[in-house]
């Protein structure tokens, strides 16, 4: 089979959708059906999904939620539901904040969000080359800078962004929203008056103290095991359940009590005390205070690690997600990072809104939540076949490019890249990934030095693969293959149905963090 052209070409945005099958109910958390406030056009198209017009008021919403046993009784077409779980902004917070105002004030349930520090350090993100990389072999990892945490011009440009961003996150939220905004010391006192500022001092509603037992020991003062997350509500009719969020008591021994079996069989510890004997049974919830230290840090080799630095702990967004938003609400993080908010919001059947500038924030949270959705819907629909009924009701996530084309074209080095059609009839198209190299340029040594000494395979610097179709400047992806430590080779072929007016294009990934869209032609 003969080798194809490929014409780059730019895009305004990528999406990803699979269909619902029959695990559709792991999406909804055995609650609601989420992604059913969302309705696009036609049965079965791709077309970018609009927010559901029949369920635009909270008291709407949930009335919709409570009709969840009956799935498709939204109030929106049952033929046509196009859902849309979550839109993910590649841009700077500031170039997002119209746009988001635009679409959502008013609408947002939950804001949790976990800016720079000002610490004054570079954030490095760790990316595995090729099939060893991905099976953990140490030497074929390569570092790149994720962000930039350096401030030039001191606190001040800091405070004055983060006054713009909160100003508009208070303008966001629905009245029965929150926002958690998680800082450390060194710039949580100027947050607090900020806050109090925007939200009202009346809407404060914690400072919770996250204690982790990270290593290192300062000797010149205590230790600083600790961050801090402010908790605000944007109106006395805000929503939140403590029940959701209840932990066992458990067996925990408590002195000077005595443990005991009551007559169903429970355990439970008791104490007399004023005449009265004062019962804690040890399969009782007990609710969080402001001080979560039950909630470890990541360790170096934690399972839900990425390789991006200053990733949180998906335990600690479970807990806010549940308690401080219902399935089907709209939880948004404008300084998404590795994408844990978003991730742990779709697992619970929240939608999502998620904001970051940084490319490996783009390709993490891509992969993140390609996979997620994969997991959650089922992967029947992968290979590029949508069975007919299914393709009625599909989950799909968005990945807006929204920064300049200059800034995506900045560094990159065009690569030599070899595809074949391997496969063409009149329905149906297969190409196979042959080769991927950088072209040898004179000043670009920096990324051939990267990876030297490791021994690659021909597709080794490919992270991620998927073909598709362009539409509206809108690349949306058919079939598609991403490494993970689960999947560490990459699908070389992928096939996809070509019909009139969908020319094919494919869309890669490298391990330098370099994305290319290409028209595939000349078949
Ligand atoms: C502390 S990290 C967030 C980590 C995240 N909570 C997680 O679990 O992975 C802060 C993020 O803010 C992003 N960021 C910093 N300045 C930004 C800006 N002006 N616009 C958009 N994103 C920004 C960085 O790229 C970084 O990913």
């Amino acid at each position: 089979m003969d080798l194809v052209n490929l014409r780059q070409i730019s895009v305004t945005a990528e999406e990803y959708c699979v269909c619902m099958d029959a695990r559709m109910g792991h999406f909804t958390d055995g609650e609601a059906d989420a992604g059913a406030m969302t309705a696009g056009s036609d049965a079965g198209s791709q077309a970018v999904s609009c927010v559901c017009p029949y369920a635009d008021t909270d008291a709407e919403r949930h009335t919709h939620l409570n009709a969840s046993l009956s799935r498709n009784s939204y109030g929106c077409p049952a033929h046509g539901l196009q859902h849309v779980v979550g839109r993910f902004y590649w841009c700077d917070v500031l170039k997002a904040l119209p746009l988001l105002l635009e679409q959502y004030e008013g609408k947002i349930q939950l804001v949790y969000m976990d800016p720079p520090f000002v610490t004054g350090q570079t954030f490095w993100f760790q990316q595995p080359v090729g099939v060893k990389g991905w099976l953990g072999n140490r030497n074929h990892i390569i570092t790149h800078a994720a962000y930039d945490d350096l401030w030039k011009s001191g606190r001040d440009a800091f405070l004055s962004m983060m006054r713009e961003v909160l100003s508009c996150v208070y303008r966001l939220l629905s009245p029965q929203g929150s926002l958690y905004l998680h800082i450390d010391y060194r710039t949580s006192a100027y947050m607090r008056i900020m806050l109090d500022e925007i939200f009202g001092e009346e809407n404060f509603l914690n400072e919770i103290i996250w204690h982790y037992r990270s290593g290192g020991r300062a000797k010149n003062h205590f230790s600083r095991k600790h961050d801090t997350i402010l908790f605000y509500r944007k109106s006395p009719q805000y929503y939140f359940d403590i029940e959701s969020v209840g932990i066992p008591r458990g067996k925990v021994r408590r002195n000077h009590m005595k443990q005991q079996v009551d007559e169903d069989g429970r355990i439970f510890w008791s104490i007399r005390s004023g005449g009265r004997e004062y019962r804690y049974y040890e399969d009782d919830r007990i609710y969080p205070s402001d001080v979560w230290d039950d909630i470890s840090h990541l360790h170096q080799k934690d399972p839900e690690r990425t390789g991006y630095d200053t990733q949180k702990p998906e335990a600690l967004l479970e807990r806010i997600i549940k308690a401080s938003s219902r399935p089907g609400d709209i939880v948004a993080d404008l300084f998404a990072g590795s994408g844990t908010t978003l991730a742990v919001a779709q697992r619970l059947g929240r939608r999502w809104i998620g904001v970051d500038n940084g490319i490996f924030s783009l390709h993490t949270c891509r992969k993140r939540l390609v996979h997620s959705l994969n997991r959650l819907y089922g992967e029947d629909c992968l290979n590029g076949k949508m069975p007919e009924e299914a393709s009625k009701r599909q989950a799909k996530v968005l990945f807006h490019h929204c920064r300049h084309l200059e800034d995506d074209l900045e560094h990159k080095v065009l690569p030599q890249i070899d595809v074949e059609c391997v496969g063409l009839s009149d329905r149906r198209l297969v190409v196979r990934l042959k080769g991927y190299a950088l072209r040898p340029i004179d000043g670009h040594r920096g990324l051939e030095d990267m990876v030297r000494g490791m021994s690659l395979g021909p597709l080794d610097l490919v992270d991620c693969l998927a073909i598709g179709y362009v539409e509206d400047g809108v690349f949306k992806a058919v079939n598609w293959s991403m490494r993970s430590y689960h999947t560490p080779c990459l699908r070389e072929e992928l096939a996809m149905d070509v019909c009139h007016g969908r020319e094919p294009v494919l869309h890669v990934v490298d391990v330098y963090g370099q994305q290319w869209f290409f028209r595939v032609e000349g078949m």
